[in-house]
């Protein structure tokens, strides 16, 4: 196990009726002007824009509004954000939404103290850690299980000059608080909830596929998450407004991706930034390219650490296995996998997603671009591996 340091920065306000929470964060932090941030209107229809609305009004915040974040947000409406801030001495962010909107939120965060075009930092041109904090804080109101960026210090973008999804990450973008009220997520449609599901399970396996040794607590901790989730996500689906079952999958959806299970190893990623890449050209949800990206990930990699593949398969899907029979029972495991995907409505092909062959060999060199030619901790992916991952997706 390798040495850490962990902390969560972000209050994390958990449950019902989380109006008088919300209100006290933002007149203890004393408030002046806000960013009222969200997406394409589904706060409209369930509630969730009345009550910030009514929580600044009562306060006399001064709220200046930027919606239209898009899934899989936009650059240009990151600039957009900073301008608006700048010119208004916006001194807090309220991210309402989901990760697109919360990921938006942090880089016009980052931009508004950065001089120069936010996308260098997205691309490696500067560098975040140039930035001096505090940077404008960030609270958030969450609405989809899914992302993490609740309480993560990530930001995930899109620009689509060069069609081109990147991250930055520093502890500056950790939001400062979050409520998560599962009744929130009530209005989801089936298909969101089971790309959130995928999100969430994507960002325990990334930490599961480790080289390091002597981890077995945080092992059995992510076994025992993934577990739940497997459990409760189709539930999620049927039952859309039960309470217990939505609140389940929004507790484990923040704690997948809050560093606690990454204590002492290092996650691969590479299934991510393998994904970013559809996302980026074809526009398709994040969670729906990590079901197509996980298996064929699984079925080139797995020789690197046949053991661990055995344990996860063992302990998460039940594979039962005879020592002789690895690549049987890895096979089968990847068939649990991919049964779990289906089950949700999720597609595990590209050919699912109507993406053929064309551009997998552009997508694959893009992948590795700015990234000193191959990603992946777990197995370091040329781009000549990544290409031959995405044909075993076809
Ligand atoms: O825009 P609105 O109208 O709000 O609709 C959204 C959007 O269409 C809808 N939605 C959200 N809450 C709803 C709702 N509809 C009805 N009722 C509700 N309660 O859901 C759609 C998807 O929203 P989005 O914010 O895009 O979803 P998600 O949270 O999955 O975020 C995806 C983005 O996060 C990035 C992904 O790459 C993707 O761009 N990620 C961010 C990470 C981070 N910052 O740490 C890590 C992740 O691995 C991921 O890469
Ligand atoms: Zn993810």
């Amino acid at each position: 196990m390798q040495n850490f340091k962990f902390s969560v920065p972000t209050e994390l306000i958990f449950g019902r009726e989380p109006e008088a929470a919300f209100k006290e964060q933002l007149k203890k932090r004393n408030v002046k002007n806000v960013l009222f941030h969200y997406g394409g209107g589904s706060i409209k229809k369930n509630g969730v824009y009345d009550m910030v609305s009514e929580a600044l009004k009562d306060l006399g915040i001064n709220s200046f509004e930027l919606s239209g974040v898009q899934p899989n947000p936009r650059v240009t409406l990151v600039r957009e954000g900073i301008e608006l801030c700048r010119k208004n001495n916006v001194d807090f962010i309220l991210a309402i939404g989901g990760g697109s909107v919360i990921d938006s939120a942090k880089g016009i965060a980052a931009g508004i103290a950065y001089d120069g075009d936010v996308w260098d930092l997205y691309i490696g041109k500067s560098q975040m850690s140039d930035l001096k904090g505090p940077l404008t804080p960030i609270g958030t109101v969450l609405t989809i299980p899914a992302a993490g960026s609740e309480s993560s210090p990530s930001s995930v973008v899109s620009n689509d000059e060069g069609l081109m999804k990147r991250d930055i990450g520093s502890e500056l973008l950790i939001p400062v608080f979050s409520i998560l009220n599962p009744e929130y997520t009530f209005t989801l449609p089936a298909y969101q909830v089971a790309c959130g599901c995928s999100d969430i399970m994507a960002h325990m396996f990334e930490r599961y596929f480790t080289k390091e040794k002597h981890v077995d607590v945080t092992d059995r901790l992510l076994e025992a998450n993934i577990r739940s989730m497997l459990h409760f996500s189709k539930l999620a689906q049927d039952f859309q407004t039960d309470y217990d079952i939505k609140a389940e999958v929004m507790w484990a959806g923040t704690i997948a991706h809050n560093d606690m299970l990454s204590t002492g190893r290092v996650g691969d990623w590479a299934s991510h930034q393998i994904e970013h890449e559809l996302s980026a050209i074809y526009d398709i949800y994040h969670g729906e390219g990590l079901s197509i990206v996980f298996p064929a990930w699984m079925r080139y990699c797995w020789k690197e650490d046949p053991a661990r593949f055995l344990q996860f398969f063992r302990r998460v899907f039940d594979v039962d296995y005879a020592g002789d029979q690895a690549l049987h029972a890895i096979n089968e495991g990847i068939t649990r996998l991919e049964n779990y995907y289906t089950s949700l409505g999720l597609p595990i092909r590209l050919s699912q997603v109507k993406i053929g062959e064309d551009r997998l060999r552009e997508m694959a060199d893009k992948c590795v671009m700015h990234r000193g030619d191959a990603i992946g901790n777990f197995k370091h992916l040329t781009a000549d591996d990544i290409y031959n991952i995405y044909k075993l997706a076809l």
